[in-house]
């Protein structure tokens, strides 16, 4: 691989089915940058381990989130590189190394990790403390220069720069520092219209759902609250289908925005278009997806071809580091 592009580098955990939320947010993103550089996506099964109490469900969503993100576009034809955390095992010999670079302090301070102790309380693990400099060597070992990052993740990525920072002080140029890219990282709300979207709070569309499973979940959204009758003009503004027609209603979003304000349509009728478009917008994806689900081994091999792949950056970069740290 030339590193004339440019190198991304980026990562997210093992959650299964992705939502509406993670392609918005996500997975479109990572489409569109293999256009302008080389991208190396990880599912970071490791970092899951951090918050996951079952451990069962790992390879199942492991397996559902590649075949998401294969099928939408991400792809290894074009030289992108995925692949799962733990298959390239390099990156915990790395994170052991930064370890030694990092001060406790730093880490207990991050507002990702105060976080977390008040989700957790009682599961407040070791690896928990160091979830951020695993990231840091995620980024580090690839030699990536460019990390997507959405708001929440901004603490992370500047401690990333710091250690790498502080580990080429002491130990020589081996490092990259990267630099973070601030992708339009849009905040998607479930369909309760209030809570971000998430699995979790099982207020998610997932984007292979079925044109029935859409439909259902679709017309169960909560839109415009100040809109109480078929005659009161409404709010787009303010209304969260609204908001997601401007992304898969392209030809249609403003002729629904005014026909909404004129009360010329109804909330019923919004939402029935916005599930023909959704179901339109994903078919293509669904198909593909279908396609690949078809024979789960390929997927898994590609993902090995993946952890091959980034296993050979891997190697270089932590012979590097051990010689320059001295280790015989
Ligand atoms: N910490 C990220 C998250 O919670 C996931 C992640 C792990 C990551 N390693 C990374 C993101 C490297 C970017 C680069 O979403």
């Amino acid at each position: 691989m030339s590193q004339t592009k440019g190198r991304v580098f980026s990562g997210a955990r093992p959650t299964g089915r992705q939502h509406l939320g993670n392609y918005l947010g996500a997975i479109r993103n990572y489409v569109a940058m293999q256009d302008s550089y080389e991208c190396i996506y990880c599912i970071v099964d490791l970092h899951a381990l951090t918050t996951l109490e079952n451990t069962g469900m790992l390879r199942e969503w492991t397996y559902e989130m590649a075949l998401d993100w294969l099928a939408a576009g991400m792809d290894p034809d074009r030289g992108t590189i995925i692949f799962v955390q733990s298959h390239v095992p390099q990156v915990t010999e790395l994170h052991t190394i930064l370890s030694m670079v990092t001060p406790l302090g730093w880490l207990t301070r991050l507002p990702t990790f105060k976080e977390k102790v008040r989700q957790q309380p009682d599961n407040v693990n070791y690896g928990l403390v160091g979830y951020p400099v695993l990231m840091a060597s995620d980024i580090a070992l690839y030699k990536a220069d460019t990390v997507p990052v959405g708001v929440d993740q901004l603490p992370h990525l500047e401690f990333t720069r710091e250690i790498v920072r502080r580990f080429n002080a002491h130990f020589g140029d081996i490092l990259i520092e990267p630099q973070a890219k601030h992708t339009e990282f849009t905040k998607v709300l479930g369909t309760d219209g209030q809570q971000k979207m998430s699995k979790s709070l099982n207020n998610h569309i997932e984007i292979a759902a079925t044109p029935d499973e859409i439909t259902q979940r679709v017309m169960g959204m909560v839109t415009d609250p100040a809109r109480r009758y078929r005659n009161d003009p409404g709010h787009p503004e303010v209304c969260n289908v609204y908001s997601l027609h401007t992304f898969f209603s392209p030809g249609d979003y403003e002729r629904i925005e005014h026909e909404c304000r004129s009360a010329e349509i109804g909330c019923v009728q919004c939402k029935r278009l916005f599930a023909q478009h959704l179901s339109d917008y994903f078919a293509p994806f669904r198909e593909r997806r279908a396609a690949l689900a078809e024979n789960p081994d390929h997927v898994w091999d590609l993902l090995t071809d993946g952890a091959r792949r980034a296993s050979a950056i891997a190697s270089e970069t932590i012979a590097q580091v051990k010689d320059a740290v001295g280790l015989p």
